[in-house]
């Protein structure tokens, strides 16, 4: 049966190898459901299978074909005559194969699929023997560009930044798993209009800004803030600055040195909130764009986009009440006109099939515009398909009093004081738990770090990007809630039982095996191979916080597991042992796509 089966798979992936197993559980049961679709049902109906993973008690798995299928053949003589029959046809054609235990037609037709307790002990073992990158689903995008955390130089890095920085890495790790290119861009705000404002004041109160350097800009935010003043209440000085954007533009040296001057600043305070994050960007911000612009704009006016509205040259797109500005009145270019010439880069040069944004929600209109902007170029397909483009939009973060997080003098949040302060909480913590008399102080530090800016992570990954959440230190710090802490401990808890059993798990690799008899043990077996599919649902739908969710009842299953299940010194110690060490694996690969540092001690 299994040779058979395996030849099966490679006739439909049409390669030679007959071990060639790859894909997710779902992927692999949907060649499964595809070969008896295609010896059921005539080619014209185009039946794709439709396999979801089930929780109810009569499998672990569903076909749910049926109902669509009775739905288009309904009233044509034939062998049918409910959706129920359809059902017991699919099931009837499957190919035999070594992964299912049993399968049962129900209610509308819907097929249940009980995978056999063997087979995914195998895979398990397979997985613990070859590394959890053979689980990587197999997705069809091969290179995506993901533009995230994106700040403004000499602006506040403030928490949206944040969310962009969490979630887009989170993303980028996702799809780098499953063997997607990613080119990580950080689309850094460098070229706006502030900077007349900012080298102007530079000048103006700082004659001998050349030689004093750095200490005359000081506090970069401070510095924005009195420029801004100045800005906002001289209007000879806005004048000035306005010139001072034309002569940066323009590539005056001295302007342009100030400009370098400036953004070194801001790079370098980025840099540091970057690398306590462990976030990994490639910055390629507005200034990189911006002599790709005249030529982007050039095409969009031959192919009869561009009209003139109010003295700016615009482009009207269909369900829109106002135009889309490409260039300002007084001739400047602005945010849609770089990220327009962006696209064109991203496209034609860089070849991305995928190129995903990430800002709060406040800017999906910008994001709307010019994608469709892009179609009617004729960059982006009309119906779909590759190159596409998306915007994935995210909530606010909410402080203690239901408004924005801001500090309790009103300021914005910076960054580096926030993950400070995470810090130094999980730090108390460890303390509290007497672990200051038991580690190094390294231990500690590292300790604290992984549980402060993991903590921070979490409690904004675990919730649906889309609502608004509330930043509070105590509760993402909750040794027993939904929390980074609790998993960290649960994952380290799993390193303590393998410790602590004096064996050798690389040796029990390889000389032992898995069987799962106990229904705990079936549950977390399940469970633990589901993993990749829910990477991929995670990246379909955009949505992390279904990783988060995963992560959380496997610790959940793994508790109910070992509660019952003895494990060291028991008669399947052996295989209960390397379910520990898959558990743990899986654990700390979904830390990895999160953004947080595993512990093997906590
Ligand atoms: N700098 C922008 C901001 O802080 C975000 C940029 C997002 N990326 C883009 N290609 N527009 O709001």
């Amino acid at each position: 049966c299994r040779k058979r089966n395996s030849r099966f798979f490679a006739m439909l992936n049409g390669d030679d190898n007959v071990e060639n197993e790859t894909g997710t559980v779902r992927q692999l049961l949907a060649k499964l459901c595809k070969a008896s679709l295609r010896a059921t049902f005539p080619d014209d109906l185009e039946l794709e299978p439709l396999v979801a993973i089930c929780t109810g008690k009569f499998g672990d798995y569903q076909f749910n074909n049926a109902m669509g299928i009775w739905s288009k053949i309904k009233g044509q003589p034939g062998p049918f005559n409910k959706p129920f029959s359809v059902g017991e046809a699919i099931r009837k054609t499957l190919p035999p194969s070594d992964m299912i235990e049993s399968t049962s037609v129900a209610g509308p037709g819907f097929v249940n699929v009980v995978l056999s307790k063997p087979w995914i002990a195998k895979r398990i073992h397979a997985m613990l023997l070859n590394g959890i990158g053979t689980w990587a689903p197999v997705l069809s995008v091969r290179r995506a560009v993901v533009d995230f955390s994106s700040p403004n130089i000499a602006k506040e890095m403030h928490v949206g930044h944040l969310r962009s920085t969490i979630i887009g890495d989170s993303l980028a790790r996702m799809l780098e798993f499953s063997n997607v290119e990613v080119l990580r861009r950080n689309h850094v705000g460098d070229w706006g209009t502030q900077f007349g404002m900012l080298i102007e004041y530079l000048f103006e109160e700082f004659p001998n800004w050349d030689d004093a350097g750095e200490q005359a800009i000081g506090d970069l935010q401070l510095f924005y803030k009195a420029s801004k003043k100045k800005f906002d209440e001289d209007n000879t000085f806005k004048e000035r600055a306005q010139q001072a954007v034309v002569q940066l533009q323009g590539g005056s040296p001295n302007y342009r040195r100030a400009w370098q001057q400036i953004c070194e600043i801001s790079r370098r305070e980025f840099d540091q909130v970057y690398q306590r994050l462990g976030v990994h960007l490639e910055e390629m911000g507005e200034s990189f764009y911006s002599p790709y612009i005249p030529g982007v704009l050039h095409e969009l006016d031959n192919k009869g986009l561009i009209q003139e509205s109010d003295g700016a040259r615009v482009i009207f797109l269909d369900g829109y009440n106002i135009p889309l500005i490409v260039v300002k009145s007084d001739g400047g270019f602005n945010y849609a006109s770089t990220d327009l010439a962006a696209l064109w880069y991203r496209i034609n040069e860089e070849k991305a099939e995928w190129i995903i944004y990430l800002t709060d929600v406040g800017q999906s209109q910008h994001f709307e515009m010019f994608f469709s902007a892009a179609k009617r170029a004729g960059w982006l397909p009309q119906d779909g398909g590759y190159p596409k483009t998306t915007h994935i939009g995210f909530g606010l973060v909410l402080g203690s009093d239901g408004k924005r997080f801001r500090t309790r003098s009103s300021e914005v949040v910076r960054l580096a004081d926030l993950l400070d302060e995470a810090k130094a909480q999980s730090k108390k913590q460890l303390i509290e738990r007497g672990r200051e008399d038991e580690w190094t102080p390294e231990e500690l530090e590292e300790a604290a770090e992984a549980v402060g800016y993991g903590a921070v992570k979490y409690a904004d990954l675990k919730n649906n990007r889309l609502t608004n959440y509330t930043f509070s230190f105590n509760q993402m710090l909750d040794v027993r809630g939904n929390t980074a802490v609790y998993l960290l401990y649960a994952h380290a808890r799993i390193c303590s039982i393998i410790r602590k059993s004096g064996k050798d798990v690389e040796e029990l690799k390889m000389t032992g095996s898995i069987q799962l008899d106990h229904v705990n043990e079936c549950i977390l077996g399940i469970h633990l191979i589901q993993f990749p599919e829910i990477v991929e649902d995670a990246i379909t739908n955009l949505l992390p916080n279904t990783l988060c969710e995963y992560l959380y009842n496997l610790s959940e299953i793994f508790t109910k597991f070992y509660s019952t299940c003895r494990v060291v010194g028991s008669e399947e110690e052996t295989s209960r042992l390397l379910l520990c060490e898959a558990t743990a694996v899986v654990m700390r690969q979904c830390f990895y796509l999160l953004g947080i540092k595993p512990l093997y001690k906590l």
